[in-house]
């Protein structure tokens, strides 16, 4: 079978190491927008160029007999091209333009869940206009957040107490977001704990992945920006420390009532991944936001552990046929670090050489933005690799990702905190002081 991978992250080198894990024997080719030599080593050809090009990209999918084609990144669902492989007749992993709105619109994702009375919201309002904003402020008092609407790379949130410091500069924010999109999210500052909870979905059925926590922000103690994700672990028992067994099962209704809904809404079925960024509060488990593909980083750590054939899956997803039963998880912890360019987020170095050659397990590194060029390595301005530690325990999965990432040389850094005994204990202690 010939199967087209978009996109070329770190998450991409993940699934075409999940794809090429496969128990059949299956060619690869990929388009993307940099050179990842580890899907290159992977694939027969990896084609640089733009992911979102629908017409570009069902060409190519039929100069190359493609059977099966799988979206990575959010920004093709975006611009329809799942649909316009479908039409192709060939098979897609990764909703529709319109099912994606999930994610490409926080307005419709808030308005949709509360239209089919799914109780994950916080308070909200989406305004299109500045006449009521400051009062629905009043009513949030505090704690209040303003989101654009659409795509931002998460750079489109601003929170009170850490973005927005008074409801004068969140007025601001707001009106330079009218102007901009012609609408926002007003709604209420959650308390919590994050975490993701992914599952794959064939229009109607569900089968879920272990929950992960990521960590947004660049540097260690949760300080400084926030970023695409520092790194993330999965626990051995498919837990985090700090949740029930019920906010998972909590977490996993929504997911599956969410699906359903878009069903409704639409009258055709989400046939891909839905990603809920969830936190759990005193009042339980709510919805940060959706997204509608594979978390990266979270992506690695479900994959390295995923004991079933990926592409079963996504054949399952196609017919329709999904279980539970498809997405068998080994018990074991993962750690995923990141290292990324020194100045990451705000004025990453780029272009600086980097080299690989000591870390020891090859075969857990992930390739993110880097450009191979002979048989040397380049940063190319965002994350630049990452390295899941795999063990029975969180612990010893920490040492080994530490120990791992570490190893890559040139001008980079990571969070050395991600997984560690003590940023554990402080979310757990975290959580304990607010379930009291
Ligand atoms: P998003 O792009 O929606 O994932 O938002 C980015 C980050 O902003 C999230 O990971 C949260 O840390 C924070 N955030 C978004 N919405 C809320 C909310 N309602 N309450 C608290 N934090 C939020
Ligand atoms: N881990 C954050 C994201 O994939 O959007």
């Amino acid at each position: 079978m010939n199967i087209l991978l978009i996109g070329s992250g770190a998450r991409e080198h993940a699934m075409a190491r999940a794809i090429k894990r496969s128990s059949q024997n299956h060619e690869l080719v990929c388009i993307g927008t940099n050179n990842n030599p580890g899907i290159m080593s992977l694939s027969s050809t990896l084609t640089v160029r733009k992911v979102t090009d629908s017409s570009a990209i069902v060409n190519y999918a039929e100069e190359h007999n493609v059977d099966l084609a799988i979206i990575g990144p959010e920004a093709p669902l975006e611009t329809g091209v799942s649909d316009a492989l479908w039409q192709a007749d060939i098979p897609t992993i990764g909703p529709k333009k319109e099912l994606a709105q999930i994610e490409t619109s926080k307005a419709f994702a808030r308005k949709l869940l509360t239209k089919y009375h799914i109780p994950a919201c916080p308070q909200f309002r989406v305004f299109t206009q500045m006449k009521g904003v400051k009062k629905f402020l009043q009513e949030l008092g505090e704690n209040y957040v303003v989101k654009a609407d659409g795509l931002m790379g998460g750079k489109g949130v601003k929170v009170s107490g850490e973005h927005l410091q008074s409801h004068k500069e969140a007025l601001e924010y707001c009106k330079k977001l009218l102007v901009k999109d012609g609408q926002f999210v007003l709604e209420e500052k959650l308390i919590g704990e994050e975490f993701s909870l992914m599952s794959f979905c064939d229009g109607k059925n569900l089968a879920h992945m272990p929950p992960v926590q990521d960590h947004k922000r660049a540097y260690v103690g949760d300080e400084g920006p926030n970023t695409g994700g520092m790194g993330s672990y999965s626990d051995a028992n498919h837990l985090l420390p700090f949740l029930t067994r019920e906010d998972v099962n909590q977490a996993q209704q929504f997911n599956e009532a969410t699906i359903e809904a878009l069903k409704k809404e639409f009258g055709m079925g989400y046939k891909g991944i839905l990603y809920g960024g969830f936190i759990v509060t005193t009042n339980g488990v709510k919805l940060i936001e959706y997204n509608a593909r594979l978390g990266d980083p979270e992506g690695m750590n479900v994959l390295a552990i995923l004991e079933s054939d990926f592409v079963t899956i996504c054949w399952a997803i196609v017919d329709g046929t999904l279980t539970q039963e498809h997405a068998r998880f080994s018990n074991l912890a993962t750690v995923c670090k990141y290292a990324v360019p020194e100045g990451y987020p705000d004025s990453p170095v780029k272009g600086e050489k980097i080299d690989i050659s000591k870390v020891a397990d090859k075969a857990q590194l992930y390739y993110a933005s880097v450009e191979s060029r002979g048989d040397e390595l380049f940063e190319a301005g965002s994350r630049t690799v990452a390295f899941v530690g795999i063990a029975e325990t969180l612990p010893k999965a920490e040492a080994k990702a530490e120990e791992e990432i570490s190893r890559v040389r040139g001008p980079l850094f990571h969070r050395e905190d991600i997984g560690s005994a003590e940023l554990i204990r402080k979310r757990v202690e975290h959580m304990k002081a607010l379930r009291k």
